[in-house]
């Protein structure tokens, strides 16, 4: 059992520094690319912002955030350099998630309709951002086509459309209330621009939650071709990064939504971390190592080991009887030794996440450094999304990965207190303030 298990701890899953090295060149050798031309697994989307807040901003914005998990509504007013936010949280269930285009847009008017009707401001026209995070093609602040659905959505006939246009069309079909949508964000631009308000030396945004992704300020003079911007979940969609993708990453990879498509985000986020752990359980009870070698329905049930448990599990303030009753109320009955080798597993595939992003992340700040020319960058990265703020090693991990990956770089982390909306409201602002001018 024990040298099955360190097969699977040092074999399969555990990063060698060399590994981590690639991911950083791959990663750097992807944006360069990126940057250059269309076409490229990473997009390097560009997403029209030129600058980060700069304290002026007034006024009464409405944010839209549709990001991984939920769908949040918020009021957010800007006031000599404070914000006050309201908002509210609404769940996007699976068959509108997967649905048609049109039910999709439908809920979230219907949702904003909700909100603004609590909030008492249905007859007032608000300016408005709108956090989309999925990969949109954008030809200006105010538009952008779906590239591709991820993170599990797949409604149809989205793919290629403007979803601004597919909102406002909604909000037409509703005729309840109407709103002035000025701005598409990215949630990691949300997250970058909210995170810079409170702190100008951020100038770098990700998300390590139900997706991965990471946005930075680009010199303008890099970019060769401006209609492109940014999903670096896309690493390894050409398939450079085989050398690490293990049969378990495979497997999940093929049952997913999108085979073959944002591989590295298959890595590393909190979607698919759960599933990659199922799948090494499967494994290891096949062989007879877990579980008395009884493979269950259950275990062979997709879905059920959500990466919230993955946190929970890997708690250091959990009793291994503890982690025991978990296994169990999932309906996956084990010994003590069964919990002991659970738990191993979900470290080592949450590590290996939180070091793929750290080695991303050191391959964007170190080519920020010497774009600038300089010896010592200091810089400021805004974070959001539920595996960075309630798993109980992955930021911690990151930041480690980070600081060996990127030695010349003094990279700070700030977790994003209020979502990615605030953001996308301050972009309104900026847009709105210009359009004023
Ligand atoms: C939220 C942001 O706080 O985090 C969203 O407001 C973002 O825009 C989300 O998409 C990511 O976290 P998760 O864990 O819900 O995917």
């Amino acid at each position: 059992k024990v040298r099955l298990l360190d097969q699977i701890r040092f074999r399969c899953l555990c990063t060698f520094s060399s590994q981590l090295q690639l991911v950083k060149s791959r990663m750097r050798e992807g944006l360069e690319a990126g940057l250059k031309s269309k076409g490229c697994t990473i997009k390097m989307l560009p997403s029209f912002v030129y600058h980060t807040p700069n304290g002026t901003e007034r006024g009464k914005y409405l944010a839209l955030d549709l990001g991984g998990t939920n769908f949040r509504a918020m009021l957010v007013r800007f006031k000599r350099q404070k914000s006050r936010l309201y908002h509210k949280i609404y769940t996007i269930p699976l068959e509108i998630m997967q649905g048609t285009g049109e039910e999709l847009f439908d809920h979230l008017a219907q949702c904003v309709c909700d909100f603004l009707d609590y909030m008492g401001l249905k007859k007032v026209r608000l300016p408005a951002g709108f956090t989309f995070s999925f990969p949109c093609q954008q030809s200006g602040i105010d538009t952008g086509t779906l590239v591709s659905w991820t993170k599990g959505f797949k409604a149809t006939d989205c793919e290629g459309e403007d979803v601004v246009n597919m909102l406002r069309e909604a909000i037409k079909r509703r005729n309840e209330f109407d709103l002035d949508i000025v701005a598409l964000v990215n949630d990691t631009v949300g997250t970058m621009m909210s995170c810079a308000y409170e702190d100008p030396k951020c100038e770098v945004g990700m998300i390590a939650g139900t997706g991965s992704n990471l946005c930075y300020m680009e010199e303008l003079k890099n970019i060769e071709k401006l209609e492109q911007s940014n999903e670096w979940g896309g690493l390894g969609d050409d398939r450079c990064l085989e050398d690490i993708i293990t049969p378990y990453d495979a497997e999940v990879d093929m049952h997913s939504v999108n085979p073959g498509k944002q591989r590295f985000e298959k890595l590393t986020s909190g979607m698919y971390l759960g599933e990659i752990v199922r799948q090494v359980l499967l494994d290891l009870t096949r062989r007879g190592l877990l579980f008395k070698g009884h493979v269950t329905e259950t275990l062979k049930t997709p879905g059920i080991f959500e990466t919230k448990y993955l946190s929970q599990i890997e708690s250091d303030r959990l009793a291994l009887l503890q982690v025991r009753s978990i296994l169990q109320q999932l309906g996956l009955h084990g010994t003590c030794d069964d919990s002991i080798i659970v738990k191993e597993v979900c470290g080592a595939v949450s590590r290996r996440a939180a070091q793929m992003c750290g080695a991303g992340m050191a391959a964007v700040v170190d080519k920020i450094r010497e774009d600038r020319g300089l010896e010592r960058l200091s810089i400021a990265v805004g974070v959001d999304g539920a595996l960075y703020k309630l798993h109980p090693h992955f930021s911690q991990v990151l930041k480690e990965t980070v600081g060996v990956m990127a030695p010349h770089c003094n990279v700070t982390f700030l977790p994003s207190e209020e979502g990615s909306g605030k953001g996308a409201a301050l972009i309104a602002a900026v847009v709105r303030q210009k359009q004023e001018m």
